[in-house]
């Protein structure tokens, strides 16, 4: 059983007819993505915001007519993934690089659904992922610097051996802490630093989480 399978496809149930729907990034969400677009070939009538090009892409081949945010500032619901969820509901986002604008389209939404497999719950944020960051390019090495006097090891995200750009033409640091005791503060602290554009820390801004484990799906409500 494919459990971001599982996850994605149960999420997709808050959509419902004529909704402006925000469409998160990643391994989970390309389930939910195809899940609604069989939906929509069955009638569903809704118009969705992507939060990357990656996912634009995908939308746009499973039939699910697109929008913007300048179009509809207002979201009803967004279904996303995430890399870590604590038990309030607070999340680290973005190791598949898109977490600015998935925050962004989090933050305009009505109600923010959260599908996961159940690897992604964790008593405390940070122990595990890095936590993205996403930096401007210019003097992105002494932003790093900075960001790594709050207490962690940062590293320059990088793939296929290049310098990995966001569809908004900035850099990611992958930030190691052991652990984030206060990931309210800390998502702060961050975004104070110049040249931090957005960190990876969604604090409040989940409403429910879909996790799927091998003994079934479980609806989590803020
Ligand atoms: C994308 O930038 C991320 O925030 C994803 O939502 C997160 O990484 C979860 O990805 P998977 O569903 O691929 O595990």
């Amino acid at each position: 059983m494919n459990l971001k399978q599982v996850a994605g496809e149960k999420a997709v149930e808050y959509v419902k007819d004529g909704m402006v729907v925000g469409l998160g990034t990643g391994s989970t969400m390309f389930y939910a993505i195809k899940k609604l677009g069989d939906m929509v070939r069955n009638g569903l009538n809704i118009v969705g915001i992507p939060t990357s090009g990656e996912t634009e892409k995908l939308a746009k081949q499973s039939g699910i007519p697109l929008s913007t945010l300048e179009e509809h500032p207002v979201i009803d619901v967004t279904v996303d993934g995430a890399d870590e969820i604590d038990k309030k509901l607070n999340l680290i986002k973005g190791m598949g690089g898109a977490l600015l604008r998935e925050k962004i389209v989090a933050s305009a939404s009505k109600k923010e659904i959260i599908a996961a497999d159940s690897s992604k719950l964790v008593g405390i944020l940070g122990a595990k992922s890095p936590l993205p960051v996403e930096v401007a390019r210019f003097g992105w090495s002494s932003t790093a610097k900075k960001i790594s006097e709050l207490g962690c090891k940062t590293e320059l995200r990088k793939k296929d051996e290049e310098i990995f750009i966001t569809d908004n033409g900035n850099y990611i640091l992958n930030c190691k802490f052991n652990k984030i005791d206060k990931p309210g503060e800390m998502e702060q602290k961050i975004n104070n630093i110049p040249g931090v554009v957005e960190n990876g820390l969604f604090i409040g801004l989940a409403d429910v989480v879909v996790v799927a484990s091998n003994k079934g799906v479980k609806v989590i409500e803020k």
